[in-house]
């Protein structure tokens, strides 16, 4: 569910003509509705309202302060990676103990700033991050005898079925602990008088399309939560992460209330608070990324849309061979899309490469992809372009990255000016 529909042929997001975002503000440009992220963080806000739930939306996503500034606003938490989104989070005036921190190779400066800050949970990924929370806690002089509070990330060894890339709470992978270590790390530190251990983490990994791998992860846990509180353990918490799916192509994502329905009975009545780390299931529909194009060519068989925005832009299709329904702004209305999906071959469309302008064979948008005729100077529309993103974006090949715009309703504003040359080399001596 998104507010990007066409009116008479024409692209608007929610009650603004992109057309006239792009007169103003030029390509390549990423343009997000303000209303698709509240309505989706109110979905799960709804469907997760029987328990003690705290939804922090996943910076990493897409980290621009005036969208966290409103979300923070609209209830919402945030999990963080680094000191970098910390400090967003801070710009954006959140409530830091609706924070939650995870990764693998926290620094003893981002640590420090991160118990300045007083967050809610460090999500910690090992035995030894955790050593050094305690060592720091203890040495921490601008806050003696504060005791921080630390979930336990463990690895549930459940396939979300998703990309390698994006799999996360298998056994071998880099994050957190197995659930075997996890009961000797409870052993060890688990009435320790600094670090107050008291919840468990889990991250399947990102975009996955079923409900069964949640359940059977948390199913795992609740055991290991039962055991570790007749240990004589305080659990107060469970984060499950994030990795809900997110509607890429039209109806495909289970909804809020799907996943909710499947969990919310596993967690009733356990004394358990809820931590949510939705990213690309609240922001991935919430932007298009407009590309303006520049050139078509003929190669052998193959005829390629050359387009201005490249895969420093967007870099999803390469990387995670991911999908991106891509459409004109404008189009007769034949054309007009019913749905986003690789399938939709109206009759007088054609079949091309959507490719940017950079050094890279991996510089493309979609392969074999069904487009209505395009000309020189049309704009398209990469949908779905909210999450992993622009905030994936870079300067490669010294492109400036693209400007983004917020929506809501009929105004629209800059919320990130288009980075200039003189930007490229700003920090250069
Ligand atoms: C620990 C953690 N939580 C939450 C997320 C957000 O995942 P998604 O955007 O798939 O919901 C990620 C993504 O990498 C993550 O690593």
């Amino acid at each position: 569910m998104d507010y990007f529909n066409y009116k008479n042929g024409i692209l608007f997001a929610e009650n603004v003509d992109v057309d006239r975002i792009v007169a103003e503000v030029g390509t390549p440009l990423y343009i997000y509705s303000k209303a698709t992220f509240k309505d989706h963080l109110q979905r799960i806000q709804q469907a997760y309202s029987e328990l003690d739930t705290m939804i922090c939306y996943s910076v990493k996503a897409c980290g621009n302060i005036n969208i966290l500034k409103f979300m923070a606003e609209a209830g919402s938490g945030f999990d963080i990676v680094s000191g970098g989104e910390l400090y967003r989070t801070l710009q954006a005036g959140a409530n830091t103990s609706n924070i939650v921190y995870a990764g693998v190779g926290k620094t003893d400066t981002e640590i420090i700033e991160a118990l300045n800050a007083d967050i809610g949970y460090f999500n910690i990924e090992s035995e030894a991050e955790l050593k050094n929370l305690i060592r720091l806690v203890k040495e921490n002089s601008s806050a003696p005898n504060k005791k921080a509070k630390a979930a336990l990330r463990v690895n549930p060894d459940v396939d979300p079925k998703t990309h390698t890339y994006t799999t996360t709470g298998k056994k071998e992978t880099k994050f957190g602990v197995d659930i075997e270590r996890a009961r000797k790390i409870f052993a060890d530190y688990g009435k320790n008088k600094s670090v107050a251990l008291c919840a468990i983490h889990i991250h399947l990994g990102s975009a996955g399309h079923t409900i069964d791998p949640y359940v059977e992860a948390i199913e795992k846990i609740l055991a290991l939560i039962e055991q570790l509180r007749s240990d004589g353990f305080t659990i107060e918490a469970v984060d499950i992460g994030g990795g809900y799916g997110a509607d890429y192509i039209t109806g495909t994502a289970p909804t809020a209330a799907d996943y909710a329905a499947a969990i919310v009975p596993l967690l009733k009545d356990k004394n358990l608070k809820l931590i949510l780390e939705p990213g690309a299931s609240i922001a991935a529909n919430t932007a298009i990324l407009v590309t303006q194009v520049l050139f078509l060519k003929t190669s052998g068989r193959k005829k390629f849309v050359i387009v201005d925005a490249g895969m420093n832009d967007l870099i999803r299709p390469p990387l995670y061979d991911a999908f991106h329904f891509i459409w004109p702004v404008k189009v007769d209305k034949e054309f007009v899309p019913d749905r986003r999906d690789k399938e939709l071959k109206p009759t007088g469309t054609e079949v091309v490469d959507v490719v940017g302008p950079i050094c890279e064979g991996a510089d493309f948008f979609a392969k074999d992809r069904t487009l209505p005729p395009v000309k020189r100077g049309d704009l398209l529309s990469i949908f779905t372009a909210g999450a992993y993103c622009f905030s994936m974006s870079s300067n490669y090949n010294a492109r400036g990255r693209a400007a983004e715009v917020l929506v809501d309703g009929d105004k629209f504003s800059v919320i990130r000016r288009r980075e200039t040359y003189e930007d490229l080399t700003a920090l250069e001596r």
